[in-house]
């Protein structure tokens, strides 16, 4: 069929409703600036194997030249007709310099082997893109932690009140899940880089070109693969990628519901930029963290794009298959989703106003000091098993009476405890509490000044 890559056997041209399925131009076609690096780096091979000679060569570069100026100037576009990304750069290639040379680039290469390279080389674009993306939000979080020092807010564990925390080291430990996202995507880039081309359909070339300079020409720095059968049929840096970006919209959406909660009436600890937030068509008051629900919403869509991606893979018989196809969308989809995602929630993060007033109230809310009564009377002797049955007989007392810990009497505590000295009032506030845990990792504010100077070093890095 004409303009196929593949016509010579066939006495018909295929149906309209097979073109119709069979097409992927319309989304691989953002594949094409790196089928053109690929057919740049393949058109030296074939002139390394003498099946190029030096002028074909320089024609050749040429009309890749010319034809990627095209496809940057959107001057030339692949349509329906061409079945994918890769028959219409051959069209429009042999457009540009004339079918005689034009059609020797195809020898020793498949689009087997292109398609693996080809998405391995966008997908590594795009981990360096999301990483920075990433690493924006790292430092608006950093930024928020030191914009608050010594702020104190009720911790919370079952969403009930647990201990108070520092406000930077709540901040701080989004930020980390985020460090170590980063980091799956800089380890994932270290697998991923090598080379598939030169695989063929999928058992190699018998024209002597070799696989490693193509590989070392694309920027691949592990060089290339060691199993042709493998390179073209194994999807798995595309399920680990997909993996990743899902990840990062989990640990987004956990950081999401946290500012949805916090910017309702009832905790009013945040109250969001009017850039960053959005109104109601029908009532007039409303203020709502849509970046946040879309965040919250998209990580559903990126544990999709995951899951339909591994039902494609699942039982694949080596090597090639046509089912290969639908590997693309779903992880373009999770680059698209989370490069519009993530500079608009780090822009409500940035802009987002603190109430330090109503977290500094509720530190102290819902008996949240009962553990430091507990462990201060460790440290007086007490056995924790004994120390923890007083510190809750405390609150026991302080819920029939409808008052806080700090609120009972010293003849209160003795009754309860004759451990219970009034000395227990020095952790019964929440400074004390924070500064007593002052080990690595922990909310003291002189812990949070380690852990968050050890973060900015390693963003610095990252
Ligand atoms: N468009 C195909 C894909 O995305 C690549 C071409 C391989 N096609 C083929 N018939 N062998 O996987």
């Amino acid at each position: 069929p004409e303009g196929k890559l593949w016509g010579g056997r066939f006495a018909d041209g295929p149906s309209a409703a097979l073109e119709k399925l069979s097409a992927s131009v319309h989304f691989d076609w953002r594949l094409a600036p790196y089928d053109i690096a690929g057919s740049r780096a393949h058109a030296r091979v074939l002139h390394l194997a003498d099946l190029l000679t030096a002028d074909e060569l320089t024609g050749m570069i040429a009309g890749l030249d010319a034809l990627e100026a095209d496809v940057a100037s959107g001057a030339f576009t692949g349509t329906v007709a061409d079945e994918d990304v890769h028959t219409a750069l051959e069209r429009g290639l042999l457009e540009r310099i004339g079918p005689d040379l034009g059609g020797k680039l195809r020898a020793g290469r498949s689009r087997n082997d292109q398609i693996a390279t080809l998405f391995r080389m966008y997908l590594r674009d795009h981990a360096r893109i999301i990483g920075g993306l990433i690493a924006e939000l790292q430092q608006t979080l950093v930024d928020l932690a030191e914009a608050h020092p010594g702020v104190a807010m009720p911790g919370r564990t079952h969403l009930q009140h647990a201990q108070p925390v520092l406000f930077a080291h709540h901040v701080l430990a989004h930020a980390q899940a985020l460090s170590r996202d980063a980091e799956r995507l800089r380890q994932w880039d270290e697998r991923t880089a090598v080379s598939p081309y030169g695989s063929g359909a999928l058992a190699g070339s018998s024209l002597g070109l070799d696989p490693q300079a193509v590989a070392a020409d694309l920027g691949f720095e592990h060089g290339s693969v060691a199993n042709s059968i493998d390179g073209t049929a194994s999807r798995d840096f595309v399920a680990e990628f997909a993996f990743i970006t899902a990840m990062i919209g989990v640990d987004v959406s956990r950081m999401a519901e946290e500012i949805i909660l916090w910017a309702t009436k009832e905790f009013s600890f945040i109250t969001l930029h009017d850039a960053f937030s959005t109104g109601s068509s029908i009532m007039p008051q409303k203020k709502n963290p849509d970046i946040a629900e879309l965040a919250r919403g998209k990580s559903g869509r990126l544990i999709g794009n995951l899951t339909g991606l591994m039902a494609t893979l699942k039982a694949l018989p080596l090597a090639y298959n046509r089912d290969l196809q639908e590997d693309k969308e779903p992880v373009f989809d999770s680059c698209d989703q989370l490069e519009v995602l993530l500079p608009a929630f780090t822009g409500m993060m940035a802009t987002l106003t603190v109430n330090r007033e109503r977290l500094e109230e509720l530190a102290p809310a819902g008996f949240s000091l009962a553990t430091d009564i507990a462990e201060w009377l460790v440290k007086q002797g007490v056995p924790f098993r004994v120390a923890h049955e007083v510190a809750g007989a405390c609150v026991k007392v302080c819920e029939a009476e409808g008052i806080e810990l700090d609120q009972l009497t010293d003849e209160q505590f003795a009754a309860i405890s004759p451990h219970l000295t009034p000395e227990v009032r020095t952790v019964l506030n929440v400074p004390g509490a924070l500064a007593s845990r002052s080990g690595r990792g922990g909310t003291a504010p002189s812990a949070v000044a380690v852990q968050l100077a050890e973060f900015k070093e390693n963003l610095a890095v990252q």
